[in-house]
């Protein structure tokens, strides 16, 4: 399963990438207000200034909403660097984009998708990546994970090529079941990522370890 940062903070895109882990980046329009990122020429550096962090895909959403739109500001953003993935929403010219986008062979990642009828559209149009949000599902006492079970089955189904990459992970455990289940890509915070490394026995153990070695060679 690939590992994505879900930040536009450049600190922890670089902290995720030492980590050796790091598979690419996804961003938000949230996200980049959440840094302070405005104006389209600001917006194109700061995606610029990820990409030459990161090996691997970065997504960069779309703020148009219409067909037309959506694949001028698309072409702008995917000029930016080859590792800009377009970041399309789940509405109907969206999926009109992600198909023209497909057979211009530019990588899109469709989001807000919240239903196995979103994500067979999306793969239907030839989207690279669909993200169903899982922590926005449990948000409201709906299990993300029954959805990324749903979507997995669909697209093994028909072969689609399309890659699930769970959103919206707000958790280790978000990341243990995804990879049970079998999405492809699970973007999330760095400290989802970090607890998957910690267990008090390893630190109990290793502590011992150190003391015996010191009394061993005091
Ligand atoms: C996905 O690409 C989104 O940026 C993100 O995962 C949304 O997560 P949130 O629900 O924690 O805002």
């Amino acid at each position: 399963m690939k590992f994505f940062i879900d930040t536009a903070n450049l600190d922890q895109i670089k902290e995720a990438q030492d980590l050796g882990v790091l598979d690419g980046v996804t961003t938000n329009p949230s996200l980049m207000a959440k840094e302070g990122i405005s104006g389209t020429e600001n917006v194109k550096a700061h995606y610029k200034a990820i990409c030459d962090i990161v090996d691997g895909d970065v997504s960069a959403e779309v703020i148009a909403t219409d067909y037309d739109a959506m694949i001028k500001e698309g072409e702008e953003l995917a000029a930016i660097d080859e590792k800009i993935v377009v970041k399309i929403p789940m509405i109907k010219d969206g999926v009109k984009a992600l198909k023209y986008f497909s057979t211009k062979g530019i990588k899109t990642n469709c989001t807000l998708i919240f239903s196995a009828g979103q994500a067979l559209m999306a793969a239907k149009a030839g989207a690279t990546y669909v993200s169903p949000f899982i922590g926005r599902l449990d948000d409201i006492s709906t299990d993300g994970l029954d959805l990324i079970e749903s979507i997995r089955v669909i697209f093994d189904n028909y072969d689609f090529g399309t890659e699930i990459l769970a959103a919206s992970v707000r958790h280790p455990m978000h990341i243990i079941q995804c990879a049970q289940i079998g999405a492809d890509v699970m973007t999330g915070p760095l400290s989802a990522m970090e607890a998957l490394l910690k267990h008090p026995l390893t630190d109990i153990g290793l502590a011992k370890f150190l003391e015996d070695h010191a009394k061993a060679n005091s």
